[in-house]
């Protein structure tokens, strides 16, 4: 797939790792400038880097997106330096899994503010700069913990459905300004944060990590976990003109896992 994004500007949160990485990378690739925002400077910095070898311009700008402070002047940043922002991809996200008696209270308040308010401050300041310029393309990013709400998950699954919901409601507000507003509902992809849940599930054990990883893996319809390009090709496919009528919809890209 080819797209053609040159002059426009991305902002990626969780931008530093995983699908966000991916997402930045196709960005780039498709001749988009990419600002990086992730929680960890190092991380920025080793993915703007890898944007800009792509010939694109890039900046590295670690954010803690619970803060809305920090996700407002982020904004500011961009809009200084590139005078706009045209797509924003919502990836930064926690998944701490716990059965809820045990699960600690910290955890739990960590979860709803990466995710839930971390995703709703930049949708706020992103629509405040999209919408009257009549241009934009919002993708957060659910999971299919939003549909399948299995046990041990009920928190993450939680935050995971409101953002599906936020998203919904978002597309219809923006509807008339020409912004679309979706989310993407990712399976199964072994990034870091899986690697964090293997820790969570299974320990350090090798063998014990293997075993809970094909016992998750096995219920995916088409047998195989995602690669982060298959939740990038998605993620930009609804920056394009051509996903102009797709707004406020949740989209698996999870194998079939769910529907
Ligand atoms: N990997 C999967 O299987 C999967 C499945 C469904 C949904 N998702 C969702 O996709 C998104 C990306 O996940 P991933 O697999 O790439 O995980 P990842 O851990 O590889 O990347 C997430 C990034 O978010 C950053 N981050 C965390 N807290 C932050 C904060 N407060 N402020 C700024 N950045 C912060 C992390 O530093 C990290 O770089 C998440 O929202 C996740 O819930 C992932």
């Amino acid at each position: 797939m080819e797209f053609n994004f040159k002059g426009k500007k991305a902002l990626v949160t969780g931008g530093g790792s995983g699908l966000g990485r991916e997402c930045a990378l196709l960005f780039a690739k498709s001749g988009a400038d990419v600002l990086i925002a992730d929680l960890l400077p190092e991380r920025c910095e080793k993915v703007a880097a890898e944007v800009r070898a792509l010939g694109v311009e890039s900046i590295a700008y670690p954010v803690d997106v619970t803060n809305y402070d920090q996700v407002a002047a982020m904004y500011k940043k961009i809009v200084d330096e590139w005078g706009t922002v045209d797509f924003v991809v919502n990836s930064a996200g926690v998944c701490l899994t716990e059965e809820l008696t045990t699960q600690k209270l910290s955890d739990i308040n960590l979860s709803i503010d990466v995710n839930i308010k971390g995703t709703i401050y930049s949708c706020r300041e992103a629509l405040a700069i999209m919408r009257p310029k009549k241009f934009g393309k919002i993708v957060n990013m659910s999971s299919i913990a939003a549909k399948s709400c299995l046990g041990g998950f009920s928190v993450y699954s939680a935050t995971k459905a409101a953002v599906l919901a936020a998203t919904a409601s978002l597309g219809r507000e923006a509807a008339l300004d020409n912004v679309t507003v979706n989310c993407i509902c990712p399976g199964i992809i072994k990034t870091s944060m899986w690697e964090e849940i293997l820790d969570q599930l299974a320990g350090s054990d090798p063998a014990k990590r293997d075993e809970v990883w094909k016992e998750w893996t096995k219920g995916i319809p088409n047998g195989k976990p995602q690669d982060p390009i298959d939740i990038a090709y998605m993620t930009i496919f609804l920056c394009t003109e051509e996903a102009r009528y797709i707004t406020s919809q949740n989209i698996g890209v999870d194998g079939g896992y769910t529907f």
